[in-house]
């Protein structure tokens, strides 16, 4: 973790300055084109609103970067600190004031979720705008510049472009880790919340579920002879479900135990057949509440992985599956491939999608899709799903036909031989 954070400070000392003259020296940016900058500054001036207009129209010709911008009153305002920025940029006044204003544009744009490749195609346009009107204010001029007096002026302003990118992204790429590191630490701190949760409860549990047992083989041993049949069945069937439940609770708690410390090669071959079945025994009767139907395929694989790992994800995929259905009768398919040597579990429902744009990042710690914010959920159950397959050495991905629904598939090695 000491070293995450040294990392997230890189491009700062502990002052919190920036490292300003470094970045400078390495641009070779330096008084002469500070001196070329500011001689732009006018014609820049002039044509700042169609510039900051046309960079909006290509912003808005993508649906994802037009996601951002529905709001006209937050455009309106965007377009004016935009033009500030845009000219603050033929000040050629590179000082820490400079550069905590670039700071903020990326700390913004990671807070509000926009990708980085939005922020770096909209420096693109800056390039590309910004050497168009170079040309075009030279060949309005009476004596038009020859090609070699326009390369000053075009390389001051691509370096003072890429020092802006610089500044921009390392502050995005900051702030991204310090909110990953944060959703860690919460990560962490639920794990360990749940294990001693755990741990109570099974204390608490096990001790009355054990004399429930014993209690019927008493009842068994004593009175079996002169029972009805069905009676002594009955209270059999009480007994092997109170011992299920024993089970349960034990594999929760070595669930919990501090997965941190579980050594890499923890692995061994496991029948998913087998797993999936005793996480249906957890689900049916909320799946049954739901009128949701879930069918298991005859033979899924032995697959090298983490039995009680491999069953918490499932056990996540198969509790999402549930909750997000919205079609009556639900349904609910467990299945598998065998691609390489990979063997493929998947799940699949016929909920409501993802959309496409999500897809990818629906494995991001507090991504929530839009459609599902009125379901509670605390946005780290796929996180934790993928942490905890690719600890076990595979992957876990979705696919999805939006409004059709979705699968979600997680790929582990087979044993050979297996089936
Ligand atoms: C050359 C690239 C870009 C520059 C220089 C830039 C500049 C800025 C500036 C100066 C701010 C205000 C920051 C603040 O004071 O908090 C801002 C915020 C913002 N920008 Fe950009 N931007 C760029 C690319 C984009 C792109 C591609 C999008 C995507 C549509 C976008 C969407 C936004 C949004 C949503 C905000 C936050 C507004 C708010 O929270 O009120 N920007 N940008």
């Amino acid at each position: 973790m000491e070293q995450d954070r040294q990392d997230s400070s890189k491009g700062s000392d502990s002052s919190g300055e920036i490292d300003l003259e470094q970045r400078l020296k390495y641009l070779l940016l330096g008084e002469e084109d500070a001196r070329i900058l500011r001689g732009l500054k006018a014609s820049f001036e002039e044509i700042s609103d169609d510039f900051i207009n046309g960079f909006y129209d290509h912003l808005k010709s993508f649906p994802e970067a037009n996601g951002f911008l529905q709001d006209p009153d937050l455009v309106k305002n965007l377009k004016k600190m935009q033009k500030k920025h845009l000219l603050s940029m033929f000040n050629a006044k590179w000082d820490q004031a400079y550069a905590k204003d670039r700071e903020k544009v990326g700390y913004s744009h990671s807070s509000r979720g926009v990708d980085s490749h939005l922020v770096l195609g909209g420096f693109y346009q800056y390039a590309r705008m910004g050497i168009a009107e170079i040309l075009a204010s030279s060949s309005d001029s009476n004596n038009a510049e020859s090609a070699e007096s326009l390369y000053p002026k075009i390389n001051a302003l691509l370096k003072v472009i890429f020092l802006d990118i610089g500044l921009t992204l390392d502050a995005y790429f900051k702030q991204s880790t310090v909110d990953l590191e944060k959703a860690l630490e919460m990560l962490w701190r639920s794990n360990a919340e749940l294990k001693q949760f755990a741990q109570l409860a099974s204390h608490d549990l096990k001790t009355p579920l054990a004399t429930v047992s014993n209690i019927c083989e008493e009842i068994l041993d004593e009175y079996q002879d002169i029972m009805p049949g069905d009676t002594a069945e009955l209270i059999s069937v009480a007994q092997k479900t109170v011992l299920n439940m024993s089970t349960v609770i034990n594999e929760l708690l070595s669930a919990t135990s501090d997965l941190s410390m579980m050594p890499d090669d923890f692995v061994e071959p496991v029948q998913s057949q087998k797993v999936v079945e005793s996480v249906l025994e957890r689900l049916t009767t909320r799946a049954g509440q739901r009128e949701i139907t879930i069918s298991v395929a005859e033979k899924l694989p032995t697959l090298i992985a983490h039995e009680v790992l491999l069953k918490e994800v499932l056990y996540n995929l198969l509790t999402n599956a549930i909750k997000y259905i919205d079609k009556k009768p639900g349904h609910i398919e467990v299945f598998s491939e065998i691609r390489d040597r990979e063997g493929i579990l998947i799940v699949q429902d016929n909920g409501p999608g993802i959309p496409h744009e999500d897809l990818k990042q629906i494995f991001s710690p507090f991504k929530r899709l839009n459609q599902h914010q009125k379901i509670p959920g605390s946005g780290l159950g796929l996180y934790y799903s993928k942490y905890l397959i690719e600890k076990q050495g595979g992957r876990i991905w979705a696919e999805s036909k939006p409004g059709k629904g979705s699968q979600f598939l997680i790929a582990l090695p087979l044993v050979v031989n297996s089936t």
